[in-house]
C-alpha cells in the first residue's frame, strides 16, 4: 500500500517515532512517504492509500495539549476543505505529566474526521518517548499490526 507520512516536531522525538514507524511498514512491504504537515498537499482520489498524521502536544498561543503550529496553520487554511475518501491514521506523541495527555493528535484527528476523512484505527499515543523508546516502539509495532496494512 502507499503510505503518506505527514508529521512536525519541535525538538525530534517525532522524528524517531517516525523513523521507526518507516521502518515497520517497509518491513510490511509498504511504500513509505514521509513529508512535513508544511508541506502537505492533499490530493483527491486516494482511496487506495493511507497518511498517517503525527505530532506532539506543545503549548501554543497559551493553551496547553495543542498540535504543533504547523498543524494549527494548516487547519487554519483548510476549514473549507474536503477530505473524504481519504484514509487517515493519527500518532501522537506527549507526556502524561501534562493535564492534557496527547491532546494534539485529537485536535488533528477531529478536524480531519470533521471534514469526512475515514480514520483508520485507533489513535496511537507515545508517552515519553525520548525517555522510553523501547516500549514506545513496541506500542508502534503492535499499532501497525492493528492497522492491517
Ligand atoms: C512546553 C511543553 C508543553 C507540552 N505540553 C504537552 C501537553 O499539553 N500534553 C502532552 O501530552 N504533552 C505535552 N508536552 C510533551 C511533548 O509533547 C513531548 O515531549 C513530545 O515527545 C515532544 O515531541 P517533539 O520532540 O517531536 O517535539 C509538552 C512539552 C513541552 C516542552
Amino acid at each position: 500500500m502507499n503510505i503518506n507520512i505527514v508529521y512536525a516536531t519541535y525538538s525530534g522525538t517525532t522524528t524517531l517515532a517516525v523513523e521507526k514507524l518507516v521502518s515497520l511498514l517497509e518491513n510490511k512491504n509498504n511504500n513509505v512517504t514521509v513529508e512535513y504537515i508544511e508541506n502537505f498537499k492533499p490530493k483527491k482520489n486516494q482511496s487506495d492509500s493511507l497518511i498517517i498524521f503525527a505530532t506532539p502536544s506543545w503549548l501554543e498561543e497559551n493553551k496547553d495539549a495543542q498540535p504543533h503550529t504547523h498543524f494549527i496553520s494548516f487547519i487554519n487554511n483548510n476549514e473549507s476543505s474536503d477530505f473524504s475518501n481519504m484514509n487517515m491514521a493519527f500518532m501522537g506523541l506527549g507526556d502524561s505529566d501534562y493535564p492534557r495527555f496527547c491532546g494534539g493528535i485529537d485536535i488533528v484527528a477531529n478536524f480531519f474526521i470533521s471534514k469526512g476523512a475515514k480514520k483508520i484505527g485507533n489513535t496511537l499515543k507515545l508517552n515519553k518517548y525520548q525517555f522510553y523508546p523501547q516500549q514506545g516502539d513496541l506500542q508502534i509495532a503492535s499499532w501497525v499490526d492493528k492497522l492491517a496494512i
